[in-house]
């Protein structure tokens, strides 16, 4: 087995556990906190709930809300401009991808400075960033534990994934008392972009023993406890999606992603197509086209969504394919681009710019612009 290196945060998991933001803070050396959160997290009472953790820490605190899905540059701008200002020492985000990915976004800016597009691709942060905290408020994008974060370029109306190890937070504090608030559909676009997340993470050619076990584990809990969460809304299956979103959180971290975050990022960079509508309708013909390049491990996948395994790997992973179909389905997920996106008449474009998608260096089959296109042809 070579040697390889993994990044982690440290990592609080548990009900209630947002109680310990403040300290943490603390630990960091934090005196003012610049928190990141979003409208609607301020309607659902969670930032209230935490300006009151770190105010009893003796904490100062200032708020930045300008937090959009689909986080773009201007935002990271405006961000970076008031952490300075503020002369804030730690940051903190409460929220999904979105909040998660605009406080990496300012990190990245607070400690090198210059734009967030000098930071495109792997590894070009070199510089130490503020301290930093995240609070997922969903079970789905595993920001709160990756080295990914992904903002929008306006200009070239693309998504830039930015992956370093100096993105991945200090601290991530999971709670799934917070998952309480969010809706349906919240609920299963985050779920399924976890799904997605521990898939293509486990066909990645960068999947190790350690990133494996994470992925499968995911896939597994999110489809055995999804349904279930979504009818009874149990605290001990809203926990199961949160371990579920953390372990996939883990793999892509480490592992990376394929061709179907890769043609995500795109369709968001151009449509602001939300993100975890995306997967349901192209991850089964992406895992499709990835199948001959990888069969014993989609069959891996098919056993863990199936209880068992086939006569041969290729009936495994066919039918591990055909049940998340009727899975996506059965969730009432939009099943055709045609559903998400307006036109297809940016496609080439489109594919072309996911071509060059950082994502697509660890898709187990190599893809051309025109096997992407390819994929979105056959799912609009
Ligand atoms: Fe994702």
């Amino acid at each position: 087995m070579d040697i390889r290196k993994f990044s982690l945060p440290e990592i609080i998991f548990g009900h209630g556990s947002i109680r310990y933001a403040g300290s943490y803070a603390l630990q960091l050396g934090g005196k003012r906190v610049f928190l990141v959160s979003d409208q609607g997290l301020e309607r659902s009472g969670w930032v209230d709930r935490l300006l009151t953790v770190l105010e009893e820490a003796g904490l100062e605190t200032v708020y930045f809300d300008q937090v959009y899905s689909n986080p773009r540059d201007t935002h990271i701008e405006a961000g970076a401009a008031l952490y300075r200002e503020s002369q804030a020492d730690v940051i903190l985000a409460l929220g999904g991808g979105s909040p998660m990915d605009t406080a990496k976004g300012i990190a990245a800016l607070a400690g090198c400075g210059g734009r967030i597009h000098d930071y495109e691709g792997a590894n070009r942060i070199s510089r130490p960033l503020p301290p930093l905290i995240l609070l997922p408020s969903t079970a789905g994008s595993g920001s709160d534990v990756s080295q990914f974060a992904i903002i929008t370029d306006t200009a070239r109306r693309v998504k830039m994934s930015i992956i370093s190890r100096s993105l991945t937070p200090n601290v991530s504090i999971i709670d799934p008392d917070l998952l309480d608030t969010v809706d349906d559909h919240l609920l299963i676009t985050s779920a399924v972009d976890a799904l997605a997340h521990a898939v293509e993470s486990y066909l990645s050619p960068l999947a190790h023993a350690l990133t494996e076990t994470q992925a499968l584990t995911a896939i597994r809990l999110i489809t055995r406890h999804l349904p279930r969460a979504l009818r009874s809304r149990d605290p001990d299956d809203m926990e199961q999606l949160s371990l579920a979103s953390t372990a996939a959180g883990i793999s892509f971290s480490n592992a990376s992603l394929g061709a179907c975050h890769a043609i995500a990022h795109s369709l968001g960079g151009v449509f602001d197509t939300p993100h975890g509508e995306v997967h349901p309708v192209l991850l089964p013909h992406v895992m499709r086209f990835n199948l001959p390049a990888c069969t014993a491990r989609m069959a891996d996948i098919g056993e863990v969504i199936l209880g068992g395994r086939l006569a041969t790997d290729e009936e495994t992973a066919a039918a591990g394919i055909a049940w998340l179909e009727d899975f996506f389905e059965n969730l009432g997920a939009a099943s055709r681009l045609s559903h998400i996106v307006p036109h297809a008449d940016d496609f080439a474009q489109i594919c072309h710019m996911a071509a060059q998608d950082a994502c697509l260096l660890t898709n187990p089959r190599p893809a051309t612009a025109a096997d992407l296109l390819a994929i979105c042809t056959e799912a609009w």
